[in-house]
């Protein structure tokens, strides 16, 4: 008969994580033992952490603007960093606007800004099957609509035009860096939601093409990116016949393009006889 494993002390279960790589094992293996389990179950997910799972996947949360967010199997973990994005969204945002989370992955972007701006309507999209199945078990129950389909596509025809803060966290990795990344995000979260093509700015190039369509007069189109990318980014965002702003944060050593579209209906200029 063998004896079932018995919780392993926090000082134990740090050792083990470390020798593992875990970079936070000390943070990890709290919560780890946080999560009111069996000891057999426990066992379990420690194997996988030493494995190279993510934690959060793992756990099926991360903590993302303070609120705890769940996240599904194979579905990207929003980072940390991402938190700039929505807060610089948040004070673009009047109470009651129309927002669309574009590649939504779990849907943190959008329920993080409904918890900062009153009365948001929020639209989610995303093209992968568990990033959709997750996204609508976050937002549903708060009122989120959510479709799958390729960027705007799925998109009910009655929000172009209509559409006040767009979140674009969508993959911006250039595909020969994918190899460069930490295990975690490499080998276990989709490469749809990693490869951005030769130079990481594909998909954003297809949103920045699309996005003065749905924006509404004045609407903001807010897009993360490397920091390497802010001059490529914006020719991409101008040449779709938006304004273009970057900002940066040393806090969250993150990079967003802010675009917007014109509060008002674009005349041309007519040539005087
Ligand atoms: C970098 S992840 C970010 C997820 C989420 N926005 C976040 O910050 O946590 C990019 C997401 O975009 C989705 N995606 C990639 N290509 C897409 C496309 N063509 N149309 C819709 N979603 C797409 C991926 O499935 C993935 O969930």
């Amino acid at each position: 008969m063998t004896t079932p494993p018995s919780s392993p002390s926090a000082a134990a279960l740090t050792s083990r994580l470390r020798a593992a790589g875990c970079v936070f094992a000390e943070d990890e293996a709290r919560l780890l033992l946080s999560v009111p389990q069996s000891d057999a179950d426990l066992e379990a997910m420690i194997a996988q952490r030493v494995a190279g799972f993510p934690l959060e996947a793992i756990l099926g949360w991360v903590v993302f603007c303070g609120l705890r967010i769940g996240v599904g199997p194979g579905v990207f973990v929003p980072r940390q960093r991402t938190e700039f994005l929505v807060r610089e969204a948040a004070r673009l945002s009047r109470p009651g606007a129309v927002v669309l989370d574009l590649g939504s992955g779990t849907g943190a972007l959008g329920v993080a800004l409904g918890s900062m701006v009153d009365g948001i309507e929020l639209h989610s999209t995303d093209i992968d099957t568990p990033a959709v199945a997750c996204t609508r078990r976050n937002t549903e129950p708060l009122g989120g609509r959510v479709y799958q389909g390729d960027l705007f596509a799925p998109l009910p025809p009655e929000l172009r035009g209509r559409i006040d803060i767009m979140l674009a966290n969508v993959p911006y990795v250039p595909t020969d860096a994918i190899d460069l990344l930490p295990p975690e995000a490499r080998d276990h979260e989709p490469l749809v939601t990693l490869d951005g093509g030769l130079d990481g700015l594909e998909v954003l190039r297809r949103v920045a093409a699309e996005a003065t369509d749905w924006l509404a007069p004045g609407g903001s189109l807010l897009i993360e990116i490397g920091d390497k990318q802010r001059a490529a980014a914006t020719d991409a965002v101008t040449a779709g016949g938006l304004t273009a702003r970057v900002v940066d944060s040393e806090e969250f050593y993150a990079t967003v393009v802010i675009a917007q579209k014109s509060p008002r209906p674009v005349v041309e200029a007519r040539e005087i006889a």
